[in-house]
């Protein structure tokens, strides 16, 4: 058996070592880190939620009105009035019956998963699917098949085949709407047409398209108008919401089902009112005219940089050494760029992953455009 250390050892000679690396300032664009000050494009904080004065505030509202936490799970005397507004908020956002709080987007998925699919059932995955996906997917105890990116020839195939073996299977599809490493989309409509036409679920990670993407800030599902034909849209409220929490939208049933047998969500204490009640407030924001001014100051600050549908710009750069070392060095001159390795994307296509807010302002993506070029990793 292998110790701990040895263990260890390996990682760091694979360049696959982590470690944390706390922040001595709170989130935003500008924050500090081991006492120098940086520009963060490293968190995922869109529209700069997480430090707007109206979202602090309601927190704090939350706290005063509802107390500090929910003392107990949703299902014994967890659910609290704030749980129950953003739910119905939720909903009529994204245009369902009904909607669910987890107390995070993972757990959302490990929830969602194993509730719809099981033994004798399929779940297909996009291979770049996030790891709550492939997590929850193999919990469920469903077959797993993986189907390359974005790949809808290869996605029919399987439907297909797997429709002509087994005319009852439940058989869910799930993807993401904006792929969290790549910050590229999926072909929705296709997804959706092919899914309804095999009698498949689709469930849909909107966990980089909420807040961002759509006239209402509802994600890929809302731009395309599709929001009725998606089974579940997952999401969380940890990103553009610029809080924590994760939410699934679905019909009236599924959602009375998730209530029933979604693990996560029975059996683990409500997540704190407060933050129920402050995520409705950031809702609101995202819905408004406030977030749809946030969504264009994103889109400009994109432009200044990428030619990017989305604000996640991956700069691959293949070996983990060429990533870490590229990160270390705009951090020398103040920039926070993540390097990413695998497992979190495939071997060999580590990568600095930039991500853009609305926060940032014109002069420091200037300046990190400049340090990629001086780091001989331009865009
Ligand atoms: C695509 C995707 N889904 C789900 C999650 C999990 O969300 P949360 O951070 O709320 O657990 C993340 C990121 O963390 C993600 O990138």
């Amino acid at each position: 058996m292998h110790s701990p250390a040895e263990e260890l050892r390996k990682l760091q000679a694979e360049g696959l070592l982590r470690g944390l690396q706390p922040l001595d300032s709170p989130a935003g664009p500008r924050v500090s880190r081991g006492g120098r000050a940086m520009w963060n494009f490293a968190s995922n904080d869109y529209l700069g939620l997480a430090r707007h004065p109206e979202i602090e505030a309601a927190l704090i509202e939350g706290v005063r009105r509802f107390g500090a936490g929910a003392a107990a799970s949703r299902l014994v005397c967890g659910t609290l009035p704030p749980h129950r507004l953003l739910e119905e908020a939720l909903a009529e956002a994204k245009q369902t019956a009904a909607a669910l709080v987890f107390s995070s987007g993972f757990a959302t998925s490990l929830g969602v998963i194993p509730a719809v699919a099981g033994k004798g059932d399929f779940v297909l995955l996009d291979k770049l699917c996030h790891a709550c996906l492939v997590d929850a997917a193999r919990l469920s105890g469903a077959t797993l098949r993986v189907f390359p990116h974005n790949d809808l020839h290869k996605l029919a195939r399987l439907l297909s085949s797997i429709r002509a073996k087994e005319p009852h299977a439940r058989i869910l599809v799930a993807t993401e709407s904006v792929f969290s490493m790549d910050g590229d989309l999926c072909p929705l409509r296709e997804i959706v047409d092919l899914t309804e036409n095999h009698g498949a679920l689709l469930l849909l990670d909107e966990a980089h398209g909420f807040g961002v993407l759509g006239s209402h800030g509802m994600g890929l599902a809302e731009r395309e108008g599709l929001q009725q034909r998606v089974t579940f849209q997952m999401g969380t409220l940890s990103k553009a919401a610029g809080l924590s929490g994760g939410y699934v939208a679905a019909s009236r049933e599924w959602i009375d089902l998730l209530v029933n047998r979604a693990r996560p969500f029975i059996y683990s204490t409500a997540p704190p009112p407060a933050l129920a009640h402050a995520a409705l407030h950031s809702l609101t924001l995202i819905r408004s005219d406030e977030g749809a001014a946030l969504r264009a100051k994103l889109r400009e600050n994109i432009a200044r940089i990428a030619d990017s549908p989305t604000p996640v710009i991956p700069r691959v750069l293949g070996t983990n050494e060429a990533a870490l070392s590229a990160a270390a060095a705009l951090a020398d001159t103040g920039f926070m760029v993540p390097a990413i390795r695998f497992p979190t994307v495939p071997r060999g296509s580590a990568r600095l992953r930039i991500s853009l807010s609305a926060a940032h302002p014109p002069e420091a993506i200037a300046a990190l455009k400049a340090a990629l070029e001086a780091t001989l990793v331009p865009l």
